[in-house]
C-alpha cells in the first residue's frame, strides 16, 4: 500500500535526531484515498406521537403544538454590531402570568422556571429551545405523590431552602437571632431589566462593546416571613450564548440580625437521568486532570476549603447526560466566577432527582447579617450545549472572552515569553539577564520576564525563606534596579515583565518585623508556615492599600509591561485581628473581597500592563480572576507528556490565549523526562507558547529549531489563539490526543496529534477532523494533492509516529473554488 508522507522533516529537525536518536520522526501518512462526494445533511425530523399517547392534555395540547406558535429562535430579532454585521439573536425573558412561568430564551436555549402554587421557584426546563412548557407535565408520577416521601423532595428547585422536607442540599441556610435554622422563601415579584447586575466587590461580568446594551436580567425576589429576609435571584441571559449568569443576594429586612451559614451562587435540579459529572481535579504538578464519574443515589461534594481554588479541584463541573460526547448530546457546565473556597454539590436521590448546588463553601463561610444590610454572592456561569464537551468549551471560551476576561484584554495577542525561573531559580542578576535577554530575542521571543529573586535589601531573596514582602531590588542583583534592567531590555527589542508575590511574607522579612499583624491568625495558635511564608490579612483595608502602593511604586518606575502574579500556599489558622469575635468566620471571604480590590485598582490603573495569574501553577485558574489575568501559568510542570492532560483539562472551561504553556528544558525539572523538542514545542504551541529555559545553553541546532518553530507559532497563533478549539481524541482516556484549531468559517485549521507511548502491534487509528467545510478543497501541510473537507472530516488521516512522545502538526488552508 502506498503512503504519501505528510509535513516532511526540515533540516534543524534531522539534525536533533542525528544527535538524538531517541527523537522521533516528524509526519503524519495519509492513506490512499480517491475522490469522495459531500454528504448531505440529513432534514431534521420531529416526531409527536409518543407525546400524544401519554399527554393529560390530550387533543388541546396536540394542536397546539403540531401547529406551533412561532419559537421564539425563529422569531428573534437579530442584533447588528458597529460595523453592521449580525451577532446573534436578542435574548428575551418573559413572564407569562397566566402560568406564572418565566422564559430566559439565549442563543440556541431555552431556560423555564415557574412560581408554584406555594410560592417556590421551580425550574421547567433548562436546554434546547422551546416556547412552551406545562408545569402540570412535570408533575411526578401518581405512585411516586402518594409515597412516604416528602413532595418537596420530588420538585425541581431552584432555591432550595431548609428544614421542610426537601432533604437534598440546600442553596440557603440562615440561622435566625432566635437560633433556628428552617426558611421557606416565596416569591413575592420580580423584575426584567436590562443589562448585567452589577456587584459591589466582586468579579463581574460586562456587556460586549459589540452588542451594546442586549444583555437582559431577571431579578426573582423570594421572602422568609418569619425571619424578614428577601432573597433576590439574578438570571441573566447574553445574545448569541447558551448561557444564563446567576446570583444570589440576600437582604435582612428585619430587626434583628441574621447568620448566613449557606447561600449557593447557582442551584438547580435536573430531571431523572443516567448522568455523568465530569470534573477537574488535581494537585501541585498534576493539575486540572478530567475525571469522570456515574452519578448514583448520594451526594458527591467537589470542593475547596484551602482559601483559594486550589489544585484539588477547579470551580467548573459538568453534568453530561448518557448520549453526550466529545460533539454531540447534551452537556451542561456551571463555573463559579471565584477564586477563593467553594463548593460544588452534585446530588442524586434514588429516583434519579438531580440537584447541582455551587458556591462559597460553607465549611469556611459564615456571615452576620445586620438589618438593612445586603450579602451578594460571587455569580455562576452556566452553560448548556447540545454539541457535547466541544460544543460547552466553545461557549464557555466565547463567553468569557466576550463578556469576563479583562477589558480589552481577550483580542489583543499576547507576547511569546520567555521566563528566568527554570533557568536560573533565584540566582537571577542585570548582566546574565541581558545577556539571556539576547538569546532570546534572537529567537524571536518577544518579552523576557525576570521571575523570583530579584527583591529584598535586608532579607535578600536568594532562596524561599527569606524577603517576601519586601518589594524593593537588591542591589547586588540589579544595582540600576528594576528600571535600568527594563531599559536595557527594551532597547534590545524586548518587552520587559516582573515576578511578584504580594499577597503572602516571609516572617523574615521587614514587612513582618513591622507588622505581625498583618498576617491570618488566631490568637494562641502558632503560625502554620507553608514554604516558609504566611498569608498577608487582605481582609484588612490598611494591608490592602499597602499593597496597592508598594506595587504601584514597582511599575510607576516604568519600563514594565507584564507582571507574574503568584500565590504559594493555602491558608491556615483563618483569623483576622481586625475583626471581633462573631465576625471571624468572615474572614475568608473578606480577604477575597480585598484581593478583588487589590486587583481591581491595580489593572485599572497600569491598563497596558499584561497581568499574568500564577498559584504554584495552576493553583488559582479559576473564572474569577480573569477580569484581571487574562492569561494563567497552568503548572509549574513543564514536562510536554505531562502537560497534554494539563492542557487540555483547563481547555474544557478556559480560553486557549489565557492557558500559559512554557518550553524548557529536558531531563525536565519536575519529573526528569527527556522528550524531544519536537514535542515540547508542539505541546506548548497548542496554548500559549512561552519559553523557561536557559537559551545561552542551547547548541546551534536546537537554536535553530526552537527559532523555526516559534517564528510558525507566530503565523498560526490568531488560528490557535482566537479559533474554535475541538478536542478529537481526549488526553485523559487516549494514547494519541489531539486537538485541532479552526477559523470558524471553516477556511483554516491548525491541527495537533501526538503519541504517548509507541505502542508495537497496534494500529493507530484515523484521526477524523472537524468543523470543516465538507464540499471544499484543503490544502494539508505536507501533501501534495488537495483534500476535501468530507475525506478530512469522514475517513481521516493516519498520523505516523515512531517512538514514544513524538508528534505532527498539520496546517490546512480551503482552497478556493
Ligand atoms: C511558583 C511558580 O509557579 C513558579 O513558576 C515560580 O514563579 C516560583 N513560584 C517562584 O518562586
Amino acid at each position: 500500500m502506498r503512503t504519501q508522507r505528510l509535513f516532511p522533516a526540515s533540516g534543524a529537525f534531522l539534525n536533533e535526531r542525528k544527535r538524538n536518536p531517541m527523537t522521533p520522526r516528524q509526519g503524519l501518512h495519509l492513506l490512499p484515498f480517491g475522490a469522495t462526494q459531500p454528504r448531505q445533511s440529513e432534514p431534521v425530523k420531529t416526531s409527536l406521537g409518543a407525546f400524544q399517547r401519554w399527554s393529560p392534555f390530550g387533543v388541546n395540547l396536540w394542536q397546539t403544538l403540531k401547529n406551533p406558535t412561532k419559537l421564539w429562535a425563529t422569531g428573534a430579532a437579530s442584533l447588528h454590531s458597529a460595523q453592521g454585521a449580525a451577532v446573534g439573536p436578542a435574548p428575551t425573558i418573559t413572564f407569562d402570568p397566566a402560568n406564572q412561568v418565566f422564559k430566559l430564551q439565549s442563543g440556541t436555549m431555552s431556560y423555564f422556571l415557574h412560581v408554584n402554587p406555594e410560592g417556590d421557584l421551580e425550574g421547567l426546563h433548562w436546554g434546547k429551545p422551546v416556547d412552551t412548557v406545562h408545569p402540570e407535565l412535570l408533575k411526578s408520577t401518581p405512585g411516586l405523590d402518594r409515597s412516604w416521601q416528602p413532595a418537596l423532595d420530588l420538585t425541581a428547585r431552584e432555591f432550595p431552602d431548609m428544614g421542610r422536607g426537601d432533604t437534598k442540599t440546600p442553596a440557603v441556610k440562615i440561622t435566625a437571632a432566635q437560633g433556628q435554622s428552617s426558611s421557606q422563601f416565596k416569591y413575592v415579584g420580580h423584575e426584567i431589566r436590562p443589562g448585567l447586575p452589577a456587584l459591589k466587590n466582586l468579579p463581574q461580568f460586562h456587556e460586549a462593546e459589540t452588542v451594546g446594551n442586549a444583555c437582559k436580567t431577571l431579578i426573582v425576589r423570594m421572602r422568609d416571613d418569619v425571619t424578614k429576609v428577601d432573597a433576590e435571584l439574578t438570571y441573566s441571559v447574553l445574545p448569541e450564548f447558551n448561557a444564563v449568569i446567576r446570583g444570589t443576594q440576600l437582604i435582612n429586612r428585619g430587626s434583628e440580625p441574621v447568620q448566613i451559614e449557606k447561600l449557593a451562587s447557582f442551584s438547580t435540579d435536573f430531571p431523572p437521568e443516567d448522568y455523568r459529572l465530569l470534573t477537574l481535579s488535581g494537585t501541585w504538578i498534576r493539575e486540572a486532570q478530567e475525571e469522570t464519574v456515574p452519578l448514583k443515589p448520594g451526594k458527591l461534594t467537589i470542593a475547596s476549603n484551602r482559601g483559594f481554588s486550589s489544585h484539588a479541584h477547579n470551580p467548573f463541573i459538568t453534568l453530561l447526560r448518557p448520549d453526550a460526547t466529545e460533539d454531540h448530546g447534551d452537556a451542561y457546565g456551571v463555573a463559579l466566577v471565584y477564586s477563593g473556597s467553594f463548593s460544588a454539590e452534585v446530588e442524586q436521590n434514588v429516583q434519579q432527582h438531580t440537584r447541582l448546588t455551587m458556591g462559597l463553601n460553607p465549611d469556611c463561610f459564615s456571615w452576620r447579617l445586620q438589618p438593612g444590610e445586603r450579602f451578594e454572592t460571587p455569580l455562576a456561569l452556566g452553560v448548556y450545549s447540545d454539541q457535547g464537551l466541544n460544543g460547552l468549551s466553545r461557549q464557555f471560551h466565547s463567553v468569557f472572552r466576550k463578556h469576563l476576561v479583562r477589558k480589552g484584554w481577550a483580542d489583543k495577542t499576547p507576547p511569546v515569553l520567555l521566563n528566568t525561573w527554570e533557568a536560573v531559580y533565584f540566582n537571577v542578576n542585570h548582566p546574565e539577564a541581558i545577556e539571556i535577554a539576547k538569546k532570546a530575542k534572537a529567537l524571536g521571543v518577544e518579552l523576557l520576564v525576570v521571575d523570583d529573586g530579584w527583591f529584598g535589601v535586608k532579607y535578600p531573596r536568594n532562596n524561599d525563606q527569606a524577603g517576601l514582602g519586601d518589594w524593593v531590588e537588591n542591589p547586588d542583583k540589579l544595582p540600576g534596579g528594576l528600571q535600568a534592567l527594563g531599559k536595557a531590555v527594551n532597547g534590545l527589542g524586548l518587552k520587559f515583565g516582573i515576578w511578584v508575590e504580594p499577597e503572602m511574607v516571609n516572617p523574615n522579612s521587614e514587612l513582618y518585623e513591622q507588622h505581625p499583624d498583618w498576617v491570618l491568625h488566631q490568637p494562641g495558635r502558632a503560625r502554620t508556615q507553608q514554604r516558609n511564608q504566611l498569608v498577608l490579612d487582605l481582609g484588612r483595608t490598611e494591608v490592602q492599600d499597602h499593597l496597592i502602593q508598594s506595587m504601584s511604586r514597582l511599575f510607576d518606575a516604568g519600563h514594565i509591561q507584564y507582571v507574574k502574579w503568584d500565590l504559594n500556599r493555602l491558608m491556615t489558622e483563618v483569623g483576622s485581628a481586625a475583626l471581633p469575635p462573631r465576625q471571624q468566620k468572615e474572614a475568608e471571604h473578606r480577604y477575597m473581597l480585598g484581593i478583588y480590590r487589590v486587583l481591581k485598582v491595580l489593572t485599572e490603573k497600569y491598563p497596558d500592563i499584561l497581568f499574568e495569574g500564577c498559584a504554584s501553577g495552576g493553583g488559582r485558574f479559576d473564572a474569577g480572576m480573569l477580569p484581571y489575568f487574562s492569561q494563567s501559568w497552568a503548572s509549574d510542570n513543564t514536562d510536554a507528556a505531562s502537560r497534554l492532560a494539563i492542557q487540555s483539562g483547563f481547555a474544557r472551561a478556559y480560553p486557549i490565549k489565557g492557558i500559559g504553556a512554557h518550553v524548557s528544558d529536558v531531563p525536565n525539572h519536575q519529573v526528569g523526562r527527556t522528550t524531544s523538542l519536537k514535542f515540547r514545542f508542539h505541546t506548548a504551541m497548542s496554548a500559549n507558547l512561552g519559553l523557561e529555559l536557559d537559551p545561552r545553553k542551547m547548541t546551534p541546532d536546537e537554536t535553530a529549531f526552537a527559532k523555526a518553530q516559534i517564528a510558525l507559532y507566530k503565523t498560526i497563533r490568531p488560528i490557535v489563539q482566537d479559533g474554535h478549539y475541538r478536542v478529537l481524541r481526549p488526553s485523559k482516556t487516549n494514547n494519541w490526543p489531539a486537538w485541532m484549531f479552526s477559523r470558524p468559517d471553516g477556511s483554516e485549521a491548525v491541527v495537533f496529534a501526538f503519541q504517548k507511548q509507541a505502542e508495537p502491534g497496534l494500529q493507530i487509528p484515523m484521526l477524523k477532523l472537524a468543523g470543516l467545510e465538507e464540499g471544499a478543497l484543503y490544502s494539508v501541510s505536507g501533501l501534495e494533492k488537495p483534500v476535501s473537507g468530507a475525506y478530512l472530516m469522514h475517513v481521516g488521516l493516519r498520523p505516523a509516529f515512531e517512538g514514544d512522545y513524538d508528534s505532527a502538526l498539520l496546517q490546512l488552508k480551503r482552497l478556493k473554488n
